[in-house]
């Protein structure tokens, strides 16, 4: 059975990097990593890891993405939680055989190579759950 290895990352939406670092960074005193402009996704997302996961601020650039429209639907906050598992189709043939609403019927690959899909947030008691597959040799 596919097995689930560890939270990789929660999302927090931002409507103001600056100032979303003032708490996450000065305040609670995680480190930032660094910050990137992510085109797929129309964001730039600030990297604060902590332990074996990290958090990822982060800011749309756009009006149109899907986390633009999260913001202007429901505020800034938690946007998503990652796991990272050992085989995405595993995990997603099992999710579809409970009858689990998703958002990616098969894993999508982003430009670090990183496989991913996406489980709705209906069938997940009201979060978002992303799950990812490193590219083997990682
Ligand atoms: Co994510």
């Amino acid at each position: 059975m596919t097995a689930i290895k560890r939270i990789d990352h929660v999302a927090v939406v931002v409507e103001d990097l600056e100032a979303a670092l003032e708490f996450w960074q000065d305040a609670l005193g995680l480190k930032l990593d660094h910050v990137e402009e992510l085109a797929d996704q129309d964001a730039v997302v600030a990297f604060l890891p902590a332990g074996d996961s990290e958090v990822e601020l982060v800011r749309p650039i756009s009006e149109e993405s899907g986390i633009a429209r999260f913001l202007a639907k429901r505020g800034p906050g938690v946007h998503h939680l990652c796991f990272e598992v050992d085989d995405i189709e595993a995990a997603l043939g099992r999710l579809q055989r409970k009858r689990i609403r998703l958002v990616h019927d098969e894993p999508l690959t982003g430009s670090d190579g990183r496989r991913f899909a996406f489980i709705h947030p209906e069938s997940a008691h009201g979060v978002l759950v992303e799950l990812y597959e490193l590219p083997s040799g990682q």
